[in-house]
């Protein structure tokens, strides 16, 4: 897929995330120009420089980036990956304090070198920052907004595509409420191709997905980050190209359904919170937040997610 006209990504943030994110965007040519900022200049210049050997294997996206802030002017779509990262045994909220103090010093500037640009908080706890950062600067609703629950989604996906033997590209299902312990399935949509998954068998006849199979794999989507970070440290591949899905979500104007994390107005009676529900996402980033139909349990669940959230808001507001 090639970058629509001369479109700029920039990536705040040269870990492990941020620099998968801009791997990720260069491989699928998500934008033409890619950007990537840290304050540590060596880091930027060294990921930026062994990003660029690679680019006469790709195509016209082209990288740059530094310690210089200027380098964000003007972007199209802003991604903040910077902070604290979950270590061993963190939660994701434990992380709000410092990483809505980071976000306190970046975001006023970001705004004001590119006012025009869609905010994509990737830090965690993403739901939260983003309400941190929506109160931070006057935007117009919806360019604010956080990956939440894509990667989630895309976890299950896999999961259930690799127990029915299928693509995981043809398994419609997803995660919604926080990115983090409280996030739900709604597995009353779910579907593989065009079977409702609670109706999906084996040759034999047998149904692959009786509760206690949707319950461990819950599970399994709930624990994941956990598990990876036990193994390797950090999760960042998959963030990284849940990331570059969701630009091009916004570069190409697709008006995509996401389960992406804004702030709720209303939605289902939840108002001031940030938390992943449906949403068309477009040129303007959040176009829409979707009333997908939930049963009571579903419903009871989203506003555990919200209770959550708004605990942890509290302490950082
Ligand atoms: C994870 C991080 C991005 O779920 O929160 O891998």
């Amino acid at each position: 897929m090639s970058p629509v006209r001369n479109t700029k990504l920039s990536i705040i943030g040269a870990g492990s995330v941020g620099s998968s994110l801009a791997y990720a965007a260069l491989i699928r040519n998500s934008a033409r120009e890619v950007v990537l900022y840290d304050l540590n200049a060596a880091k930027a210049e060294a990921e930026v420089l062994d990003l660029a050997h690679g680019t006469p294997f790709i195509g016209s996206s082209r990288i740059t980036g530094g310690a210089d802030i200027e380098l964000v002017a003007d972007s199209d779509v802003v991604v903040i990956t910077a902070g604290a990262k979950q270590e061993p045994g963190q939660t994701r909220l434990d992380l709000a304090a410092t990483n809505a103090r980071i976000l306190g010093k970046l975001m006023p500037r970001l705004v004001e070198l590119a006012p025009n640009a869609v905010f994509i908080l990737v830090t965690n706890p993403c739901d939260v920052l983003t309400v941190v950062a929506d109160q931070l600067v006057d935007l117009p609703a919806g360019r604010i907004f956080s990956s939440g629950t894509v990667l989630d989604s895309a976890r299950l996906r896999w999961l259930l595509a690799e127990a029915a033997d299928v693509a995981p590209q043809s398994v419609h299902a997803i995660i919604v409420g926080e990115h983090g312990d409280s996030e739900f399935p709604l597995w009353s949509d779910a579907t593989i191709g065009q079977t409702p998954l609670r109706e999906w068998t084996d040759r034999a006849g047998t149904r692959l997905f009786p509760r206690e199979k949707l319950e461990s794999l819950t599970s399994d989507v709930v624990h994941a980050a956990y598990k990876i970070i036990e193994g390797k440290g950090a999760t960042n591949y998959a963030i990284g190209l849940s990331g570059a899905r969701i630009v091009e979500a916004v570069l190409h104007n697709e008006r995509a359904i996401l389960p992406v994390s804004s702030v709720l107005h209303g939605y289902r009676g939840i108002n001031g919170v940030a938390l992943s529900v449906p949403s068309i996402v477009g040129a303007g980033g959040v176009l829409r937040t979707l009333d997908v139909p939930m049963d009571d349990v579903e419903i009871d669940l989203l506003h555990r997610s919200a209770e959550a959230l708004q605990s942890s808001l509290a302490h950082v507001m």
